[in-house]
């Protein structure tokens, strides 16, 4: 049996039985998810048009994600950088590398670099980055070691199970607001108490209803 049918069928079950009070929202979003697995299967690392490497940038050179993706502290959305930002650097760095052809052409014709998404949820579920950082989760918790990656690699697979589970019990994944884009930083290895943290003024509150993701 097992052999016959893809592995993905074994959910089927859990899926009729959530979409059901939902049909009309449910069949669509069912029916989305199903028949494209790519974004939720762990290990999805599409190549890119130019081979940025983070383990490079982030690990090596040691650059903040904000240096970057600088709008994701007060956006939903966490931007993906212009090739100026690139080029801060680039025309000076490597100036003729033929990896960085594109990089230039596009700073030359304004045409931006068709980077492939890795991460995307579905339209009819809603996300924001801002609200999770400044709960203290860090990028690490969700991207996984983005600074040892060559290429970005999907190591979570961004389920609704998957938010779900830290949103019953979000403490054992906080951490001081201050290391948010620490990749190293581990919670449990350097005793972080967020109970006993006076940085954090209020008690969160993470959604468990469906209208909290689905609005
Ligand atoms: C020098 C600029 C730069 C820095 C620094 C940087 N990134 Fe990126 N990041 C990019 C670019 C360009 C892309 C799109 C190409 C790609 O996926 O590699 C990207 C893609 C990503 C993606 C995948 C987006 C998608 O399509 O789903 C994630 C997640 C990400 N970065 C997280 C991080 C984290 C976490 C850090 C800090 C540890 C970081 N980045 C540091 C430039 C940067
Ligand atoms: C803060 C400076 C800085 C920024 C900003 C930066 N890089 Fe780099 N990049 C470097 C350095 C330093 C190297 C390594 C050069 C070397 O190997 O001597 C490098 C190497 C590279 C290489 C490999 C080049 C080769 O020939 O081996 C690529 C590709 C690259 N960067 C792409 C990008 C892209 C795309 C962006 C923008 C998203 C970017 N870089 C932003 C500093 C930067
Ligand atoms: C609570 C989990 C979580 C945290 C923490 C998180 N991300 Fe994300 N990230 C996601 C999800 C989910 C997506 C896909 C969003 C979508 O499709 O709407 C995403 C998408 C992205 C993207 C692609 C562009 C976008 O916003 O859709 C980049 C780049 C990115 N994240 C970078 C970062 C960086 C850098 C950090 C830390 C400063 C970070 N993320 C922290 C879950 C997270
Ligand atoms: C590692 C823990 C973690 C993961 C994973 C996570 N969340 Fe959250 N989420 C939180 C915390 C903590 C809050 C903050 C609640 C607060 O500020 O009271 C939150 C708040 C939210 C909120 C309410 C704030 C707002 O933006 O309106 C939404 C919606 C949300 N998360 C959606 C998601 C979705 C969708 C996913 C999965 C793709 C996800 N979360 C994954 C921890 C997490
Ligand atoms: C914490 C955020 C969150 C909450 C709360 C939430 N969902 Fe979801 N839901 C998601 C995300 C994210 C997806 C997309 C998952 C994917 O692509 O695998 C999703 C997908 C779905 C789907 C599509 C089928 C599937 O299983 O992937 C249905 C139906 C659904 N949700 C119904 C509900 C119902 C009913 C509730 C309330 C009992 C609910 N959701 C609560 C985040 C949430």
């Amino acid at each position: 049996m097992s052999k016959l049918f893809p592995r993905w069928m074994n959910h089927l079950p859990t899926v009729l039985a959530v979409v059901g009070p939902l049909a009309g929202v449910g069949v669509v979003a069912a029916v989305n998810y199903w028949f494209s697995p790519k974004y939720t299967d762990v290990g999805y690392r599409p190549e890119q048009p130019v081979p940025f490497s983070h383990r490079l940038h982030a690990g090596e050179l040691g650059m903040d994600c904000r240096y970057c993706h600088n709008t994701v502290e007060r956006a939903a959305v966490a931007a993906i950088p212009p090739t100026n930002t690139c080029l801060n650097c680039h025309r000076y760095v490597k100036p003729d590398s033929e990896k960085l052809a594109l990089v230039r052409a596009s700073g030359e014709t304004g045409q931006s670099i068709p980077w492939v998404r890795v991460h995307q949820l579905p339209d009819y579920s809603y996300f924001s980055h801002d609200v999770h950082l400044s709960a203290g989760v860090g990028c690490a918790s969700c991207h996984g070691r983005i600074d040892q990656m060559e290429r970005v690699t999907l190591s979570q697979p961004l389920s609704m199970g998957w938010c779900l589970e830290c949103h019953r019990n979000p403490e054992p994944h906080l951490r001081p607001p201050s290391e948010i884009t620490n990749m190293a930083y581990e919670p449990r290895a350097a005793g972080y108490d967020p109970k006993a943290d006076p940085a954090r003024q209020r008690a969160l509150q993470p959604p468990e209803n469906c209208s909290g993701c689905h609005r």
